[in-house]
């Protein structure tokens, strides 16, 4: 039997994660997710009982540096083949930058883009030298296809997130592994709310083929889920 595949993903107790983490076990993958500490039961647990032994469950809040220390311990001498950093918020999507408080800025812009960088540069010693190294972004992160303003405070935390990503692909230009930003569509999370466009179901088993479908490409990609270029 080939030993299977394993996903870390962070940020799995629901939403886009978690589906992402049903996606990836159907395939086959075992998965270890990432829910943040507190006991509470999530669907990342009703997972692991479904699919016994190919669930590990870890814990971390992306945004306290001594935890994302802490797990970087504990996967101390694992590999894997995908890490994907999902975890991310929003604030009230009509404020303005106008609107925002300094408290809210920073939560989301601490969330959304320090805080998967700081994932990402604690943990990329524990993905394969061949793997892949996904974040989600959003196409809310776009500059150019920002034509219609809105979710302003979002947008800029995820244009950011590209950034730093575009920064972090050319410190490591030359690297064998696939670096990918994912635009999910808008989908209806408690996130995405009510409106959006795309079921869960319409949006990730899609994504997810979009992400296997990059391995051995090296070099970062900014992609939705259909596979197409996102304009930066
Ligand atoms: N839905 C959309 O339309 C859409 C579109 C574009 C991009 N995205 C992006 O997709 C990702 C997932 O969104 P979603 O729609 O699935 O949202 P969601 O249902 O609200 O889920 C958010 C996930 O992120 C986790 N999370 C939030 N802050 C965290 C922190 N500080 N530390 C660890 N985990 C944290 C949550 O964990 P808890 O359960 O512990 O809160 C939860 O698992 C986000 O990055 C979002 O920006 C979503």
């Amino acid at each position: 039997m080939p030993i299977p595949s394993t996903i870390l993903i962070i940020g799995a107790s629901r939403g886009l994660g978690h589906a992402m983490a049903a996606a990836f076990l159907e395939k086959g993958w075992t998965i270890v997710g990432t829910v943040r500490e507190g006991g509470r039961r999530t669907l990342l647990h009703d997972l692991a009982d479904e699919f016994a032994g190919r669930v590990e469950i870890e814990t971390v809040d992306i945004c306290a540096p001594d935890q994302v220390a802490a797990l970087r311990d504990r996967l101390s001498g694992r590999m894997f083949e995908i890490l994907f950093v999902n975890a991310g918020t929003t604030n009230n999507p009509a404020e303005t930058i106008a609107d925002v408080t300094t408290d809210e800025f920073v939560r989301v812009m601490v969330t959304n883009a320090l805080s998967p960088m700081r994932v990402i540069e604690s943990l990329e010693h524990c993905v394969a030298t061949t793997g892949t190294i996904g974040v989600m972004s959003s196409g809310q992160g776009s500059v150019s296809n920002n034509e219609t303003g809105m979710r302003e405070v979002y947008r800029g935390s995820k244009a950011a997130l590209n950034m730093f990503m575009r920064s972090f692909a050319a410190r490591h230009a030359g690297s064998a592994r696939a670096m990918v930003l994912m635009a999910p569509g808008w989908v209806r999370t408690e996130l995405g709310g009510p409106d959006g466009r795309l079921s869960i179901e319409e949006s990730v088993p899609k994504l997810v083929n979009v992400l296997l479908s990059q391995q051995g490409t090296p070099g970062l990609q900014y992609l939705d889920y259909l596979g197409r270029t996102v304009p930066w």
